[in-house]
Order: structure tokens, then sequence, then C-alpha cells
């Protein structure tokens, strides 16, 4: 069988933030390869799987010479021979040879750089770009450029000012094709730039590519926002909107959200009151983990009060995970889903739970995390599970912007047969 894994590799690499995370490769029998890099968050959700990290002195404890351990041993010998066409088959072998609920015996970066660095030996050896592959896998007839949110300004965990929401993104929803989209974004985030420095602020750039300017509240970064759209031509609202990533299982303590300067702390109730202000007063479509990880009461009373103008999306709540996706939804907690391969551990299940999310109408949001490489596997998931949406930072940082060219790659090579946007509904 001439697809059947031959060769697995791994290399302890730097990611984004200058810590180390996983390289894999993979070599078939019939020659063909495949390389990943594997992404590591900051704010991470308690319910994720579990990355192996070795601890000890080497690189403050993060080192992955043991996960590199893990795929050149005991993964390369369980895939040894499968067919890497089977991409079920293959990430049941690696979810097996770890055997535990959060993958926290081999690592969840162990099992995910094998499982995408095959994924892309596949596609090779079919002659398919890697989109057109995953398209196959995921059952799609009809791949399609997502609208991207891109975070242009940073606070919470991921810089050093005072704001508490962590992402402050701007969604080009209006374009009519993804290069439209990225340069309205682009030119967005440059009058942005002009504007905060005028305002005197620094812009210094965050983990993800947005600025982190000394702001004191989140409501003059989204005044701000408002105003470069405007200052780029653009209609705040129609051409581009705001999302937001409160990431809020970051200042939950004790049943209280306690953001910086709130020490006193706001129940859930207000933080919903706080939100509706919020998208009354300026274009916000879109709130990721707008209240904590385990506060599923806060939850359905969020979406029950603003489900129905705001996309509530899930992303520490359901960390990718379809039981938590399947809860959630019976109980009525979030309308979307942020999907993150590091999350849940392999290609398959990551298909999962996309189309579970697609059976119950929830959309899906793919996205990187804050530590990411070059890799741009992201870009292509998104098209080919033609989920709509993707989230991969500012156009801004080699890491960040790899997936946003390659969305534009990929567009320009299909020569306008992939649409942009939103997939249609049923
Ligand atoms: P992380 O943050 O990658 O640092 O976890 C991204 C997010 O919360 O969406
Ligand atoms: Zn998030």
């Amino acid at each position: 069988m001439k697809t059947g894994i031959k060769r697995v590799d791994a290399l302890e690499i730097l990611d984004s933030r200058g810590h180390p995370t996983l390289e894999v490769d993979v070599e078939l029998e019939g020659g063909w390869t495949g390389r990943a890099a594997v992404p590591a968050g900051a704010s991470t959700g308690s319910h994720e799987a579990r990355e192996l990290r070795d601890g000890g002195p080497r690189y403050g404890g993060r080192g992955v010479s043991r996960a590199v351990a893990a795929v050149t041993g005991e993964l390369a010998r369980a895939v040894r021979g499968v067919d890497a066409l089977d991409q079920p088959g293959l990430d049941r072998v690696l979810v097996e040879a770890d055997g535990t609920r959060r993958k926290e015996r081999l690592g969840a970066n162990s099992l995910l750089g094998v499982s995408l660095a095959a994924a892309r030996a596949g596609a090779r050896a079919k002659g398919l770009p890697l989109y057109r592959r995953l398209a196959e896998l995921a059952g799609k007839e009809r791949p399609i450029l997502p609208v991207p949110q891109l975070n242009v300004i940073n606070g919470g965990r991921h810089a050093d000012n005072g704001l508490q929401v962590q992402e402050f993104m701007i969604m080009p929803g209006g374009a009519s094709s993804f290069a439209e989209a990225l340069r309205w974004a682009a030119e967005v985030y440059h009058s942005l730039r002009e504007l905060l420095r005028r305002g005197g602020h620094t812009v210094n750039v965050g983990d993800e590519g947005g600025f982190a300017p000394g702001l004191r509240t989140d409501e003059e970064a989204l005044e701000v926002l408002v105003r470069s759209i405007q200052a780029a031509g653009l209609a705040p609202g129609r051409d581009v909107s705001l999302a937001l990533d409160a990431a809020a299982s970051e200042f939950f303590q004790d049943g209280r959200y306690r953001p910086t300067g709130r020490p006193e702390g706001l129940t859930a109730g207000e933080m919903i009151e706080l939100y509706r202000t919020w998208a009354d007063a300026y274009p916000v479509i879109s709130l990721e983990d707008g209240l904590a990880e385990d506060d599923w009461e806060g939850w359905v009373e969020l979406t029950s009060r603003l489900g129905g103008r705001l996309q509530l999306v899930g992303d520490d709540l359901f960390v990718t995970d379809p039981e938590r996706l399947e809860q959630g939804l019976r109980r009525g907690a979030a309308n979307a889903i942020l999907i993150k391969v590091n999350q849940i551990g392999t290609l398959t299940e990551t298909l999962h739970t996309l189309a579970l999310a697609e059976r119950r109408g929830c959309p899906a949001v793919i996205s990187h995390r804050s530590g990411e490489t070059g890799d741009t596997f992201i870009a292509d998931l998104a098209v080919g599970t033609a989920a709509g949406q993707i989230k991969t930072g500012a156009p801004c940082r080699g890491e960040r912007v790899a997936k946003y060219n390659r969305l534009l790659r990929i567009e320009a090579e299909a020569g306008g047969q992939l649409g942009y946007g939103l997939p249609a509904e049923g």
C-alpha cells in the first residue's frame, strides 16, 4: 500500500512567543511527505486536551523533548503501515495509543502533529490542494472563503494594559471577496494605528499582532475602532463590524467577574447588562467567552437575553469538545462555537465537532492560538469545511499574516470558483 505511513519524525521548534513547540514530519511509502507545526494557547480553557511539556530547567519547563520522544517512539510505532488516506482510522490509532480522556499521557500536541502532518501527506498523495482534501474528509462539496475576525486591539492576558476584553476584532463581512475583506482590514488597521498615535498612545503590538495601547477602558477601545473604520472610508456595521473575545474565564474568581480595576467584581447579570450597552452603542455582532467556562447558568441567561442579536461564541466553554457542545446546545448556552485543533488533538475529532455544530445550526469559527508558527493548516481547514469564519489575529506578524496570505492564494488559485462569506443556510 503506497499510502501507508513509513516514517514519522519530530523536532522541537519555537513558536511566535519564543516557547518550544512541535514540528512533525510524516513520510508515506510512496514517498509523499507532510509537515505540521502545533500551536499553543496562553488563556487556555481548563477543559482542553493537555499538552505534554517537560518541566525542569530547560525553556522554563516548557520544553517538548518528551513530546518529540512520544512522536518518534510510541506514536511512530503505532501508526507505521497505517493508511494515511484513512484519516479516521489513523486518528483512532493515535487516540487509542494515548488512551486517556484528555490526552495527558502522550500529549495532545504529539497526537495533533502526527494527525495534521499525515493529512498533508495524504493530500499530496491524492494530488489535491489541502483544502480540497479536507473538504473531501468533511463531506463538503462547496468549500468557501471565510469571513475573518481580525484581532486589532489586544488586552487581557495578551497585553499589559487596562483592557478587560482580551481581543477587539474587526469583521469585514460586507466585502465581496476575501481579498477585498483583507484589504479593508489592513486599511482599518493602519487608520487605527494613526488614530492611536495621534492620541498619544504607543503602537506596539501584542501576541496576536493587534496594538496594545494603554487605553483605560473597553469603551475607549470600541470608540477608536469605530472611528478607524470610518477613517478608512468604510461603514461601521455594514462593511465592517466588531467582534469581541472577553476571555472571561481569565478574570472569574470566587463566583464573580473581576476585571482589572473592578476589585469588587460583577455578577453574570451585570456583565450581561454591560454587554447589552456595548451592543446598543457599537456595531458589535459577535461576543466570544463573554462569561466563564463553567458558568453554565450565566451562559444560559446571556444567551436568552442577547442570543437574538449577537453571535455568542463558546471557546473555553466548549473547547472543541462534542460533549460540551452537546451539553451547551441542550441547555441553551451559547449559539456558536470556536474551533481550535489543539483543544481536542486530532483532525478527525475536530471534523466531528464541526459536523455536530452544523447539524445543530450552530455557526463555527476556525481559530489560531496566541502561540503560533508559520503553519497555515487552519486556513485550508476553514475553506475546506466551509465553516464561514476564521480568526487568526491582526494583519500583522508573520505567523498571523501567513494564514491570511494562504487564504488569498487559495482564492486566487480557484479563479473565482469559491464564494466568500458565511455558508448559505440549510
Ligand atoms: P489563547 O487565546 O490562544 O491564548 O488561548 C485565544 C482565545 O482565547 O481565543
Ligand atoms: Zn477565546
